[in-house]
Protein backbone atom coordinates (compact mmCIF):
# COMPACT_ATOMS: atom_id res chain seq x y z
CA UNK A 1 0.00 0.00 0.00
CA UNK A 2 1.42 3.27 -1.16
CA UNK A 3 -0.25 6.63 0.90
CA UNK A 4 0.14 9.55 -0.81
CA UNK A 5 -0.88 13.49 -0.04
CA UNK A 6 -1.83 16.58 -1.83
CA UNK A 7 -0.58 19.37 0.36
CA UNK A 8 0.39 23.05 -0.04
CA UNK A 9 0.51 25.70 3.11
CA UNK A 10 -1.24 27.89 0.30
CA UNK A 11 -5.11 27.94 -0.13
CA UNK A 12 -7.11 27.54 -3.55
CA UNK A 13 -4.18 26.01 -5.82
CA UNK A 14 -5.88 22.72 -6.68
CA UNK A 15 -5.20 20.39 -4.34
CA UNK A 16 -8.43 18.92 -3.78
CA UNK A 17 -9.16 19.25 -7.96
CA UNK A 18 -5.73 17.22 -8.13
CA UNK A 19 -6.43 14.73 -5.48
CA UNK A 20 -10.02 13.62 -7.19
CA UNK A 21 -8.81 13.38 -10.52
CA UNK A 22 -5.72 11.50 -9.17
CA UNK A 23 -8.03 9.38 -7.50
CA UNK A 24 -10.20 8.82 -10.25
CA UNK A 25 -7.43 7.98 -12.50
CA UNK A 26 -6.04 4.94 -10.01
CA UNK A 27 -9.05 3.35 -9.52
CA UNK A 28 -9.88 3.51 -13.20
CA UNK A 29 -6.57 1.59 -13.36
CA UNK A 30 -8.47 -0.88 -11.23
CA UNK A 31 -6.07 0.39 -8.18
CA UNK A 32 -8.22 -0.36 -5.00
CA UNK A 33 -8.22 3.63 -4.26
CA UNK A 34 -9.33 5.21 -0.68
CA UNK A 35 -9.77 9.04 -1.10
CA UNK A 36 -9.37 10.78 2.55
CA UNK A 37 -10.59 14.02 2.98
CA UNK A 38 -9.13 16.01 5.58
CA UNK A 39 -10.16 19.20 4.87
CA UNK A 40 -13.04 19.90 6.88
CA UNK A 41 -14.29 22.47 4.11
CA UNK A 42 -15.35 19.00 2.47
CA UNK A 43 -14.42 20.13 -1.05
CA UNK A 44 -13.27 16.35 -1.93
CA UNK A 45 -16.19 14.67 -0.61
CA UNK A 46 -18.76 17.09 -2.28
CA UNK A 47 -17.10 16.66 -5.42
CA UNK A 48 -17.13 13.07 -5.54
CA UNK A 49 -20.96 13.52 -4.26
CA UNK A 50 -20.87 12.43 -0.77
CA UNK A 51 -21.93 12.87 2.34
CA UNK A 52 -20.52 11.40 5.65
CA UNK A 53 -22.31 8.94 7.51
CA UNK A 54 -24.16 10.23 10.21
CA UNK A 55 -24.25 7.15 12.35
CA UNK A 56 -20.06 7.30 12.52
CA UNK A 57 -18.81 9.01 15.96
CA UNK A 58 -15.40 9.91 15.21
CA UNK A 59 -14.53 10.16 18.81
CA UNK A 60 -14.87 6.61 19.37
CA UNK A 61 -12.87 6.20 16.14
CA UNK A 62 -10.13 8.53 17.29
CA UNK A 63 -9.57 6.51 20.52
CA UNK A 64 -9.25 2.82 19.09
CA UNK A 65 -13.13 2.01 20.41
CA UNK A 66 -14.43 1.87 16.82
CA UNK A 67 -12.65 0.46 13.15
CA UNK A 68 -12.26 3.51 10.86
CA UNK A 69 -13.39 1.38 8.23
CA UNK A 70 -17.16 2.56 9.57
CA UNK A 71 -16.31 5.53 7.64
CA UNK A 72 -15.78 4.27 4.48
CA UNK A 73 -17.93 5.19 1.73
CA UNK A 74 -17.58 4.20 -1.81
CA UNK A 75 -18.27 6.31 -4.16
CA UNK A 76 -19.94 6.48 -7.85
CA UNK A 77 -17.27 4.90 -9.43
CA UNK A 78 -15.18 1.49 -9.03
CA UNK A 79 -12.28 0.48 -7.13
CA UNK A 80 -12.72 4.49 -5.49
CA UNK A 81 -14.34 4.91 -1.92
CA UNK A 82 -13.63 7.77 0.50
CA UNK A 83 -13.36 8.92 3.79
CA UNK A 84 -15.54 12.22 3.70
CA UNK A 85 -14.90 14.61 5.95
CA UNK A 86 -16.80 13.65 8.59
CA UNK A 87 -13.90 14.22 11.49
CA UNK A 88 -14.58 17.22 13.08
CA UNK A 89 -11.19 18.46 12.57
CA UNK A 90 -10.92 19.81 15.92
CA UNK A 91 -11.43 16.30 17.36
CA UNK A 92 -8.58 15.26 15.26
CA UNK A 93 -6.71 17.97 16.22
CA UNK A 94 -7.26 17.40 20.14
CA UNK A 95 -6.93 13.84 19.89
CA UNK A 96 -3.29 14.25 17.97
CA UNK A 97 -1.86 17.12 20.17
CA UNK A 98 -3.18 14.56 23.49
CA UNK A 99 -1.79 11.21 22.09
CA UNK A 100 1.64 13.58 21.17
CA UNK A 101 1.98 14.83 24.15
CA UNK A 102 1.32 11.39 26.03
CA UNK A 103 4.37 10.45 23.82
CA UNK A 104 2.43 8.07 21.50
CA UNK A 105 3.27 7.33 18.11
CA UNK A 106 2.00 8.99 15.04
CA UNK A 107 -2.24 8.67 15.05
CA UNK A 108 -2.54 9.42 11.32
CA UNK A 109 -0.15 6.33 10.42
CA UNK A 110 -2.21 4.33 13.38
CA UNK A 111 -5.58 5.08 11.73
CA UNK A 112 -4.29 4.54 8.27
CA UNK A 113 -2.85 0.99 8.60
CA UNK A 114 -5.70 -1.45 8.50
CA UNK A 115 -6.48 -0.18 5.02
CA UNK A 116 -3.04 -2.11 3.59
CA UNK A 117 -6.10 -5.09 3.81
CA UNK A 118 -8.65 -3.30 1.09
CA UNK A 119 -6.67 -0.82 -0.42
CA UNK A 120 -3.55 -0.68 -2.76
CA UNK A 121 -3.60 3.34 -2.35
CA UNK A 122 -4.44 5.44 -0.17
CA UNK A 123 -5.00 9.60 -0.78
CA UNK A 124 -4.78 12.41 1.75
CA UNK A 125 -6.65 15.32 0.74
CA UNK A 126 -4.69 18.17 2.82
CA UNK A 127 -6.19 21.47 4.23
CA UNK A 128 -3.97 24.74 3.45
CA UNK A 129 -1.76 24.92 6.99
CA UNK A 130 1.29 23.79 8.89
CA UNK A 131 -0.47 21.73 11.93
CA UNK A 132 0.15 18.70 14.15
CA UNK A 133 -1.87 17.54 11.42
CA UNK A 134 -0.08 18.04 8.44
CA UNK A 135 3.17 17.32 10.48
CA UNK A 136 1.96 13.67 10.94
CA UNK A 137 1.16 13.39 7.25
CA UNK A 138 4.72 14.59 6.06
CA UNK A 139 6.05 11.31 8.24
CA UNK A 140 2.90 9.04 7.12
CA UNK A 141 2.74 9.40 3.36
CA UNK A 142 5.14 7.99 1.01
CA UNK A 143 4.95 10.75 -1.63
CA UNK A 144 3.65 14.48 -1.06
CA UNK A 145 2.05 15.89 -4.58
CA UNK A 146 2.28 19.95 -4.12
CA UNK A 147 0.63 22.30 -6.66
CA UNK A 148 2.05 24.86 -7.76
CA UNK A 149 0.83 27.86 -9.35
CA UNK A 150 3.91 29.08 -11.66
CA UNK A 151 4.11 32.69 -9.60
CA UNK A 152 7.23 33.74 -7.12
CA UNK A 153 4.68 33.42 -4.01
CA UNK A 154 4.27 30.07 -4.40
CA UNK A 155 7.67 29.10 -4.85
CA UNK A 156 8.35 30.46 -1.69
CA UNK A 157 5.53 28.49 0.17
CA UNK A 158 6.90 25.47 -1.53
CA UNK A 159 10.81 26.48 0.16
CA UNK A 160 8.93 27.13 3.65
CA UNK A 161 7.83 23.73 3.40
CA UNK A 162 11.10 22.34 1.90
CA UNK A 163 12.70 23.70 5.05
CA UNK A 164 10.69 22.11 7.40
CA UNK A 165 11.32 19.10 5.96
CA UNK A 166 15.09 19.36 6.27
CA UNK A 167 14.34 21.21 10.06
CA UNK A 168 13.24 18.13 11.26
CA UNK A 169 14.66 15.16 9.35
CA UNK A 170 12.36 14.43 6.79
CA UNK A 171 12.83 12.81 3.90
CA UNK A 172 12.78 16.12 1.04
CA UNK A 173 12.75 13.69 -1.90
CA UNK A 174 9.32 12.73 -0.70
CA UNK A 175 8.24 16.21 -1.96
CA UNK A 176 7.10 16.62 -5.62
CA UNK A 177 5.75 19.78 -6.75
CA UNK A 178 3.45 20.30 -10.22
CA UNK A 179 2.83 23.30 -12.02
CA UNK A 180 -1.26 24.26 -11.58
CA UNK A 181 -3.34 26.79 -13.15
CA UNK A 182 -1.10 27.14 -15.79
CA UNK A 183 -1.86 30.28 -18.18
CA UNK A 184 0.89 30.72 -21.58
CA UNK A 185 -0.35 33.92 -22.47
CA UNK A 186 1.27 34.96 -18.86
CA UNK A 187 5.51 35.56 -19.18
CA UNK A 188 5.95 34.70 -16.01
CA UNK A 189 4.33 31.36 -16.27
CA UNK A 190 5.79 30.72 -19.97
CA UNK A 191 9.03 31.54 -18.25
CA UNK A 192 9.50 29.45 -14.96
CA UNK A 193 8.01 26.35 -17.04
CA UNK A 194 10.99 26.88 -19.58
CA UNK A 195 13.43 27.46 -16.64
CA UNK A 196 11.85 25.66 -13.42
CA UNK A 197 13.72 26.73 -10.31
CA UNK A 198 16.43 23.92 -9.16
CA UNK A 199 14.50 23.69 -5.95
CA UNK A 200 12.30 22.12 -7.93
CA UNK A 201 14.42 19.01 -9.30
CA UNK A 202 12.01 16.22 -7.97
CA UNK A 203 8.92 17.62 -9.52
CA UNK A 204 6.64 16.33 -11.68
CA UNK A 205 7.11 17.24 -15.60
CA UNK A 206 3.19 17.36 -16.15
CA UNK A 207 1.77 20.77 -16.22
CA UNK A 208 -1.98 21.47 -15.12
CA UNK A 209 -3.39 24.08 -17.54
CA UNK A 210 -5.61 26.63 -16.12
CA UNK A 211 -9.08 26.25 -18.26
CA UNK A 212 -12.66 26.89 -17.30
CA UNK A 213 -13.87 23.13 -17.10
CA UNK A 214 -12.44 22.82 -14.10
CA UNK A 215 -14.89 24.63 -12.66
CA UNK A 216 -17.64 22.65 -13.99
CA UNK A 217 -16.48 19.39 -11.93
CA UNK A 218 -18.56 21.45 -9.21
CA UNK A 219 -21.74 21.60 -11.70
CA UNK A 220 -21.20 17.89 -12.32
CA UNK A 221 -20.24 16.59 -8.52
CA UNK A 222 -17.94 14.84 -10.37
CA UNK A 223 -14.11 13.85 -11.71
CA UNK A 224 -12.49 15.67 -14.82
CA UNK A 225 -12.79 12.53 -17.01
CA UNK A 226 -16.27 11.44 -15.60
CA UNK A 227 -17.57 14.29 -18.26
CA UNK A 228 -15.43 15.58 -20.35
CA UNK A 229 -12.37 13.35 -20.87
CA UNK A 230 -11.01 15.03 -24.20
CA UNK A 231 -10.73 18.24 -22.56
CA UNK A 232 -6.87 19.54 -22.86
CA UNK A 233 -6.71 19.39 -18.64
CA UNK A 234 -8.46 16.42 -18.50
CA UNK A 235 -5.50 14.59 -20.57
CA UNK A 236 -3.57 16.67 -18.81
CA UNK A 237 -4.41 14.91 -15.44
CA UNK A 238 -3.80 11.25 -17.09
CA UNK A 239 -0.65 12.34 -17.97
CA UNK A 240 0.23 13.68 -14.15
CA UNK A 241 -1.76 10.37 -12.68
CA UNK A 242 1.98 8.67 -14.89
CA UNK A 243 4.31 11.24 -13.27
CA UNK A 244 2.91 9.79 -9.93
CA UNK A 245 2.91 6.62 -10.80
CA UNK A 246 6.86 6.68 -11.33
CA UNK A 247 7.29 8.38 -8.10
CA UNK A 248 5.55 5.60 -6.46
CA UNK A 249 7.70 1.88 -5.83
CA UNK A 250 3.99 -0.19 -5.65
CA UNK A 251 2.89 0.32 -8.89
N1 LIG B 1 -6.46 23.90 -13.56
C1 LIG B 1 -7.44 24.70 -13.13
N2 LIG B 1 -8.01 25.60 -13.96
C2 LIG B 1 -9.01 26.41 -13.53
N3 LIG B 1 -9.50 26.40 -12.29
C3 LIG B 1 -8.98 25.52 -11.42
C4 LIG B 1 -7.92 24.63 -11.78
N4 LIG B 1 -7.61 23.87 -10.70
C5 LIG B 1 -8.44 24.27 -9.70
N5 LIG B 1 -9.26 25.26 -10.14
C6 LIG B 1 -10.30 25.94 -9.35
O1 LIG B 1 -9.66 26.69 -8.33
C7 LIG B 1 -10.39 26.61 -7.11
C8 LIG B 1 -9.51 26.02 -6.02
O2 LIG B 1 -9.20 24.67 -6.36
P1 LIG B 1 -9.08 23.56 -5.24
O3 LIG B 1 -10.26 23.57 -4.36
O4 LIG B 1 -8.71 22.29 -5.92
O5 LIG B 1 -7.81 24.13 -4.44
P2 LIG B 1 -7.29 23.70 -3.00
O6 LIG B 1 -5.83 23.93 -3.03
O7 LIG B 1 -7.76 22.35 -2.65
O8 LIG B 1 -8.01 24.78 -2.07
P3 LIG B 1 -8.07 24.78 -0.45
O9 LIG B 1 -6.72 25.25 -0.02
O10 LIG B 1 -9.16 25.76 -0.14
O11 LIG B 1 -8.36 23.38 -0.02
C9 LIG B 1 -11.63 25.76 -7.41
O12 LIG B 1 -12.70 26.62 -7.69
C10 LIG B 1 -11.24 24.97 -8.64
O13 LIG B 1 -12.34 24.65 -9.45
MG1 LIG C 1 -8.78 21.67 -0.93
Amino acid sequence: METIAFFNLKGGVGKTTSAVNIAWHAANEGIPTLLWDLDPQGAASWLLDSKAKSKAQPKKILNGKTPIGNLVKPTNYQHLDIIPADFSIRDLEQQLQLQSEQGQRNLIAKLIEPFSENYALIILDCPPSFSLLSEQIFDTADALYLPLIPTHLSLRTFEQTRDFFKKNKLKPKRLHAFFTMVDRRRSLHRLMLAHPPKMLKNGLPTPIPYAAVVERMGDHQAPLPAFDRNAHVSKAYASLWQDIKATLSDF
